[in-house]
């Protein structure tokens, strides 16, 4: 739990499974000291506040507030857009951008103006699209304007690893780099399982080896397992809530914690203009630098082809 060192706000727009979760996450984790949640659907919106604030005597000291009116995320130091197209059962991320571009366009100038000095991180999905969107429509600093990214995709990725292998999740240091979606890459030549190189791995008593068959299907589950839990639940929303409250807490607590979010890459792999996932310094000025992660050539050639998809999107925008 992290106990913020000043009047910390968190604005969350967009009240539902997604932005929901993600209040209720960060008022668990003592996260900020306000937490603001907007949304266009009045009722909704401070149904959701109501129930939040029922909640005050179990979680540490907050406050919640709600609304349908852009003025609740005033002077927030961190403001989450989480509001846009649902996937549908089969629908890839990228088939939501011509909604969700429209969206951010309509409502991002007026959270800039209330909120000028927060750091923005977006959400919605098609999310390295939207970031790169974003980006241009906000006008701020480039490093104040990211995406969630591949942070699920690499708690997914260390969770299966730890599974299969038998550790503690925090034993499991390993990235998923590209595009959050269907072209995103396993960082295999990197990761590393309680400090031994993950390609190096030997399976403990009773274990299966961690052999390139038994990677190839983990990296497949993960790419996959956004679509099975919207085919069984509708909607993806705890495990995205934890790791967007989780990179807000790095912004606001000024962690200076390597996370993989969604930024403007130019240079990396001979990839440039486009907004993509790569292991990036995350502190109280946003998401600033891209640490250099040393990558293998089919490691390096994934990355491309991802970089490759999203450009693909995002030029029918013009970004
Ligand atoms: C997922 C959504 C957030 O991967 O894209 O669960």
């Amino acid at each position: 739990m992290t106990v913020p060192r000043r009047q910390t706000k968190l604005a969350v727009v967009g009240a539902g499974a997604v932005g929901a979760t993600l209040a209720f996450t960060a008022l668990n984790r003592g996260t900020a000291r306000t937490v603001a949640l907007m949304d266009v659907n009045k009722a909704k919106v401070e149904a959701e506040v109501l129930d939040l604030q029922h909640g005050a005597m179990f979680v540490p000291q907050a406050e919640v507030i709600g609304s349908d009116d852009v003025e609740v995320c005033r002077d927030a130091d961190v403001v989450v857009v989480t509001a846009g197209a649902k996937q549908r059962p089969g629908q890839s991320r990228l088939d939501l951008a011509e909604a969700t571009i429209s969206l951010t366009r309509a409502i991002l100038p007026g959270l800039v103006e209330v909120a000028p000095h927060a750091t923005f991180l977006l959400v919605t999905n098609p999310v390295d699209v939207v970031t790169r969107a974003a980006q241009e429509i906000s006008g701020l600093p480039p490093e104040r304007v990211f995406g969630s990214g591949t942070v699920l995709d690499s708690s997914r990725l260390r969770a299966a690893l730890a599974q299969h292998c038998g550790v503690a999740t925090a034993n499991v240091h390993a990235y998923v780099a590209g595009e959050h979606g269907d072209s995103e890459i396993a960082l295999w030549s990197s990761a590393r399982i309680a400090g031994v190189p993950l390609l190096e791995w030997e399976p403990l008593p009773g274990r299966s080896p961690l052999d390139a068959e038994a990677r190839k299907l983990i990296a497949r589950d993960v790419v996959e397992s956004a679509y099975r839990v919207i085919a069984g639940k509708g909607a993806t929303n705890y495990a995205v809530g934890l790791a967007a409250t989780r990179i807000v807490e790095a912004v606001l607590n000024d962690e200076h914690r390597v996370m993989p979010v969604s930024t403007r890459i130019d240079g990396f792999h001979g990839i440039s203009d486009v907004c993509l996932s790569l292991p990036t310094l995350v502190d109280a000025r946003g998401a600033t630098t891209v640490v250099d992660t040393p990558l293998s050539d089919e490691e390096a050639e994934g990355l491309r082809s991802s970089a490759a998809s999203v450009r693909a999107v995002q030029r029918r925008f013009d970004l």
